[in-house]
């Protein structure tokens, strides 16, 4: 568990949390509305180094963030308006998941078929302020090493 006072500090969260990250890995992000999963997202981008801006879709439900280095791309998901399983065919993105990083807003209960191993990232506001709470759960071998609410997270290298 990790408390997060600002954005800045959720932006500064997902960049480490990126350095952590390789192809083919997925992220499920879950909260409430406006509990900052965007945001997170954000941070995550900008340690991976790919192209931005990062938005809240409106009418497009994934887009793919190409790496300006030569790391992998970044698949952003935005599934609230999306009913039912989420299929990949569905998404058509010219950029396979083996290779990217995918992070799915609103993806818990769609996504399990895109992958078995995935990091459940979930965002809770805090009352009376503007801080964040930041829970990992991993499941699947890929998570498996530290990959929770222990002591710190994103584990250190
Ligand atoms: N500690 C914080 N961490 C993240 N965002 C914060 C924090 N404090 C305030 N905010 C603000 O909360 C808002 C979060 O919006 P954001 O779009 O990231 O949330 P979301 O979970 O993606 O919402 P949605 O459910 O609509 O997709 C932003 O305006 C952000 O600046
Ligand atoms: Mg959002």
């Amino acid at each position: 568990m990790t408390r997060l006072a600002t954005p800045e500090d959720m932006r500064a969260y997902g960049a480490r949390l990126a350095a952590r990250l390789r192809p083919g890995d997925l992220l499920v992000l879950s909260g409430p509305l406006g509990a900052g999963k965007t945001t997170l997202v954000q941070g995550i981008a900008e340690g991976l180094k790919v192209r931005g801006p990062i938005t809240s879709p409106t009418f497009v439900i994934a887009r793919v963030h190409p790496s300006l280095r030569q790391g992998p791309p970044l698949v952003h998901v935005d599934a609230y308006r999306l009913g039912g399983d989420l299929e990949v065919d569905d998404l058509d993105l010219d950029a396979s998941l083996e290779d990217s990083v995918t992070v799915v807003e609103w993806g818990e209960g769609l996504v399990e078929g895109l992958a078995e191993d995935r990091l459940e990232i979930h965002i809770d506001r805090e009352a009376g302020d503007e801080a964040r709470i930041v829970t990992l759960r991993g499941v699947g071998s890929r998570w498996s090493d530290g990959w929770s609410d222990t002591p710190s997270d994103p584990p250190e290298e």
